[in-house]
């Protein structure tokens, strides 16, 4: 199964893709992940994505598309992959088609993940992640058992830099720009799964599930 999730910032992506790739049993690439990974670390191109990020805009298609085909070409890749944040301009998914195509194979489902903008900003201000597993909740449509505490190990939740909540909003006019076109995109080439975001965190992982033919329930 190769698949891409798409939707505006806050949709739910990061808390979807979780659960896919239990079920699916494929490899989460999450470019926004990559990113803040090199950050912590210190590297150069943790360096450079930086100042993109903090700003609410996109690191440019030149630093991104060379690490996610890298990505793809790994060998926990050949059965399928979950690509979270990427493509998000035209550009990335062009070079995505092209290298998919060279390598013989293609996308099978472009996962389009709508919700009402108006719910976004609570969504990315109000979420709280673990700095040592990466699990995401939100302080109150998703808690942790103990408020700041991760369940699974304890470590102290942080919010993410980019989701003040002027950041967030540069985010959702960036997305409205410049990735929301893709889902046209994937539409003309007939890949495009629309599901409704804005209902609980579990009822959309069951329309996702279905809308890829593999619901439990058939
Ligand atoms: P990235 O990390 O990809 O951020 P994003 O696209 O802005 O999306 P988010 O991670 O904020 O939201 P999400 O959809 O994953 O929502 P989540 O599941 O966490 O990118 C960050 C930055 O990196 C970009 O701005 C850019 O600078 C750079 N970047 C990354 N990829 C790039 C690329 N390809 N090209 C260029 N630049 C790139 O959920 C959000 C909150 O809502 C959580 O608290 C969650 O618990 C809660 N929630 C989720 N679902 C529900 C629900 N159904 N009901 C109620 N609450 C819910
Ligand atoms: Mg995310």
């Amino acid at each position: 199964m190769r698949l891409v999730i798409l939707g505006p910032p806050g949709a739910g992506k990061g808390t979807q893709a979780a659960s896919i790739v239990k079920e699916y049993q494929v490899p989460h690439i999450s470019t926004g992940d990559i990113f803040r990974d090199n950050i912590k670390r210190g590297t150069d191109l943790g360096k450079k994505a930086k100042s993109y990020m903090d700003e609410g805009g996109l690191v440019p298609d030149e630093l991104v598309n060379e690490i996610v085909i890298d990505r793809i070409k790994q060998d926990d890749c050949k059965d399928g992959f979950l690509l979270d944040g990427f493509p998000r301009t035209t550009n990335q998914a062009v070079v995505l088609d092209a290298a998919l195509e060279a390598m013989k194979t293609k996308l099978d489902r472009a996962i389009n993940i709508q919700v009402d903008t108006d719910l976004l900003v609570n969504r990315a201000t109000g979420r709280r992640v673990c700095p040592e597993c990466g699990e995401t909740y939100h302080i109150s449509n998703n808690p942790p058992k103990e408020a700041g505490i991760c369940d699974h190990d304890g470590a102290k939740l942080i919010q993410r830099d980019d989701d003040k909540e002027e950041t967030v909003a540069k985010r959702i006019s960036v997305y409205e720009s410049q990735t929301a076109p893709l889902i046209d995109y994937y539409k003309g080439q007939g890949l495009l799964l629309n599901v409704n975001g804005s209902q609980e965190i579990d009822q959309v992982f069951e329309d996702i599930k279905k809308g890829l033919g593999e619901s439990r329930n058939q």
